[in-house]
């Protein structure tokens, strides 16, 4: 069975849930769901209960990762309008500011009313502008980043020929990055027959043509991202029992590193491909440091097909039903640490860290 060390992988859009969710998923739960996939470091979104948009949230919050979380972690500011005081105030302890553009889960939108410009104008940076939208708003919000000169992130590229004007915006100096998450990748629409509620997400999965369009491309994409965002089944199937329409996201901490080893495995990336795309550049996108002495082994073995449940994360499935998958993580050391062994997690709650920006 072929043995070997990669660094410890970084997913860069998580949404663990707490406060206000932990029916969902909780940090304990979360980070532990990290380690078995073989994540030592994970950046939270801002749309929890309440939301991450004062000092005093962003506080809350980080009491609640100082006690339970067993991988790194680092937040997300986020902003929905109104006074710009406290975003300035969080940004320096924050990886980044997140904002929704378009409708999410929750009520994160940005205020139609409030000018963008205004906030690009004011963010102080250090970390970049991460924006979740549709295609024709992130093609719009591209000019924006270039103007007031921020660096902007695309969380969860939502067409593949959002690439290519990525692609265009960088030729023209911006400062721009992106991530795809796996579900883009692995998914299509083919698969909603079977996934119903499981299957939805926003963005939303694409025909197989557009699937096929990002694997083409993907050279121009800097970071692969999970978009981790679970929901129980039994909130997914209200749909099923007629109250309302199932809330959108899937989640995929665990089934990242499985499925991107089969890619390699099938020719479709290299393993330093992938390396870049869960190691360099989610820590280059967000200017944190590379820790040598955090590192994860992996298992090879035979192909396996993923099942609908049975994984660390509290929802407890995974949309991945039945795609083929590689290997194992066998054993997870965080800062010189062995905190995961054989699908046991050693680490006690509260030993990981908040990231550092690179000096
Ligand atoms: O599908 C989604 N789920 N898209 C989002 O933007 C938010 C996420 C969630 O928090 O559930
Ligand atoms: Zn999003
Ligand atoms: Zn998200």
């Amino acid at each position: 069975m072929t043995r070997f060390v990669l660094p410890g992988l970084v997913d860069i859009h998580v949404h663990l849930r707490q406060p206000g969710g932990g029916h969902k998923e909780d940090v304990l739960s979360g980070t532990t769901a990290a380690l078995a996939g073989g994540m030592t470091l994970v950046l939270d979104m801002p749309n929890t209960q309440p939301p991450t948009i004062t000092p005093d949230a962003l506080e809350r919050k980080r009491r609640l990762f100082e006690a339970s979380a067993v991988c790194d972690y680092g937040f997300f500011a986020g902003y929905m309008g109104g006074a710009l005081e406290p975003l300035l105030a969080m940004a320096p302890q924050t990886v980044g500011l997140k904002l929704y553009l378009d409708e999410t889960f929750g009520d994160m939108t940005l205020d139609r009313g409030r000018s963008l410009e205004q906030v690009f104008e004011a963010w102080p940076g250090p970390g970049p502008i991460a924006v979740h939208g549709e295609a024709p708003t992130v093609e719009r919000v591209l000019a924006l980043g270039q103007r007031y000169e921020q660096a902007l992130h695309v969380c969860h590229v939502p067409h593949p020929d959002v690439l290519l004007a990525i692609d265009r915006a960088r030729q023209a100096g911006a400062l721009v990055t992106c991530e795809v998450t796996p579900h883009h990748l692995f998914l299509s629409t083919d698969d909603l027959a079977t996934l119903g509620p499981f299957g939805i997400m926003k963005p939303a999965l694409l025909a197989p043509d557009l699937v096929q369009r990002f694997w083409e491309r993907l050279d121009l994409v800097d970071a692969i991202a999970s978009d981790h965002a679970p929901h129980t089944v039994a909130e997914k199937e209200w749909q099923r029992n007629g109250i309302a329409q199932p809330p959108p996201g899937v989640p995929g901490l665990e089934t990242t590193l499985p499925l991107m080893l089969r890619a390699v495995d099938e020719g479709r990336l290299t393993q330093e491909r992938l390396v870049k795309l869960l190691h360099d550049n989610p820590l280059r996108i967000y200017g944190l440091a590379p820790d040598p002495s955090t590192l994860v082994a992996v298992e090879l073995g035979e192909a396996y097909r993923l099942p609908f449940g049975g994984y660390h994360t509290r929802c407890g499935w995974s949309p991945f039903v039945d795609k083929w998958a590689l290997g194992q993580v066998v054993e997870v050391t965080l800062h010189g640490q062995v905190v995961w062994r054989e699908g046991r997690r050693l680490a006690a709650a509260g030993s990981g860290r908040e990231v550092q920006r690179a000096a």
